[in-house]
């Protein structure tokens, strides 16, 4: 086992091709690789500062794959711990592993030459970038919302693993845990998974998520118009009479499935297809439908440090076209009188409460109607916004609209 060619792995899929961390995590070889995420989550991280100590102390910008190996080695010395010397042999030796040779000459002697009391990191808000590893517009517009308090919203840490039981939970609570204002969620230190999960005795889901369901009003059928993997689904079919989950993309429709079977729910019709075209048979047809669309994910990056990666105001705005877009034609489902819920895990104004507004200006026939939730949050003008410092690390926004009769 070698914790920094590990690293390095993984930092490559997600750095050079764009791989989700998890994703990369879960295609090392089976072991112990305490130390590799130990690595590659401190490396992503303190993105932002690795990257600034990489400015000031190299004269030209080092290709992609040395970046990554100064970044390994600089998280090993500055967060995990390790001895400077051991480090720097590290990386050297990676260098060798990896075909980058030429390059161990300078990477030795830039990680000799490093001095963290000569990196200058920046005043203000592009500070609090360096610092959070959000990206300067999310920044500013944080900033420019919740004044002094950006700065915990931005550097909130995971509070641990949120566990959602469906029995047996005595069995746990010998373990390091917190309570949340849900009775049946708990957020553990650590968490290791065992036979329970496979007997659906419990699930891995986000307090946020869990917050979200709790919004939605029981009912004879719901549609959750973004379903995957499903955990909305799971839960919501435990208070409707039918959840129909529906997904655009096959291999994300069978984690459903898989969820599904894994947690005994009989009441999910699961389906493949694309919820921003319009689908004849869906006129009307639901009591309440749940448009939790894909975002910007900004709401939950103290639990997934690749999410700022490529962050960009254009990419946002982007999405706000699919945002709306689903948004738009999953409200012909609803049935007058029935309920439209749309939900992020992002805590960026344009995502949330400004596509619903341009949602209800354009729709006369629905309107914004007061929700509640246990889990701390802010009341916007149309929704529920949870924030990290207050929600165990959770950014979510959900809004509940009624379609007229
Ligand atoms: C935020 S995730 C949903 C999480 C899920 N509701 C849960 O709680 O487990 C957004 C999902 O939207 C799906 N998606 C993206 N575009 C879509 C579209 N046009 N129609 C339906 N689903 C879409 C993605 O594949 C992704 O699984």
């Amino acid at each position: 086992m070698n914790a920094f060619l590990d690293a390095y792995r993984v930092l490559s899929r997600v750095l050079k091709e764009g791989a989700r961390l998890k994703l990369a995590l879960s295609e090392l070889p089976a072991g112990e690789h305490g130390l590799t995420v130990k690595l590659v989550y401190s490396a992503l991280e303190h993105e932002g500062y690795l990257s600034l100590c990489l400015k000031t102390f190299a004269k030209k910008t080092p290709p992609a794959s040395v970046r990554i190996i100064l970044k390994i080695a600089l998280s090993a010395m500055l967060f995990a711990d390790m001895p400077r010397p051991v480090s720097v042999n590290e990386a050297v030796e990676l260098c060798k592993t990896v075909g980058k040779g030429s390059a161990a000459g300078f990477v030795n002697a830039f990680l000799r030459a490093f001095d963290e009391s000569k990196v200058a990191v920046p005043e203000g808000l592009e500070g609090l970038a360096v610092e959070s590893n959000f990206p300067l517009f999310a920044v500013e517009e944080i900033a420019a919302r919740y004044g002094a308090r950006a700065r915990d919203i931005l550097l909130a840490k995971s509070s641990g693993v949120s566990v959602r039981f469906v029995r047996g939970m005595e069995r746990y609570l010998g373990l390091p845990h917190k309570d949340t204002p849900f009775e049946r969620v708990k957020i553990f230190a650590n968490f290791t998974r065992d036979g329970g999960f496979s007997r659906g005795d419990y699930t891995f889901q986000s307090i946020g998520s869990v917050a979200v369901c709790s919004v939605v009003e029981p009912c004879a059928r719901l549609l959750d118009a973004c379903a995957a993997p499903g955990g909305k689904s799971v839960l919501l079919a435990e208070k409707c009479g039918q959840v129909v989950a529906c997904d655009v993309h096959a291999h994300r429709v069978r984690l459903i499935e898989s969820y599904a079977r894994r947690m005994g729910a009989e009441n999910i019709r699961i389906e493949e297809g694309d919820s921003a075209r319009f689908e004849p048979a869906f006129d009307c047809a639901f009591d309440g439908v749940l448009c939790d669309v894909p975002c910007s994910g900004l709401g939950t990056v103290a639990e997934n440090p690749d999410l700022p990666q490529n962050k960009t105001k254009e990419s946002v705005a982007a999405l706000g076209k699919l945002q709306t877009a689903i948004l738009e034609n999953c409200s012909r489902y609803v049935r007058p009188g029935g309920l439209l819920y749309y939900a992020t895990c992002s805590i960026l104004e344009e995502e949330n409460d400004g596509i619903v507004r341009a949602h209800l200006e354009a729709h006369p026939e629905f309107s914004a109607e007061a929700a509640d939730c246990p889990l701390p949050h802010e009341k916007t003008r149309y929704g529920l916004q949870f924030l990290p410092d207050t929600a165990f690390g959770a950014g979510f926004y959900v809004s509940k609209m009624r379609r007229s009769e």
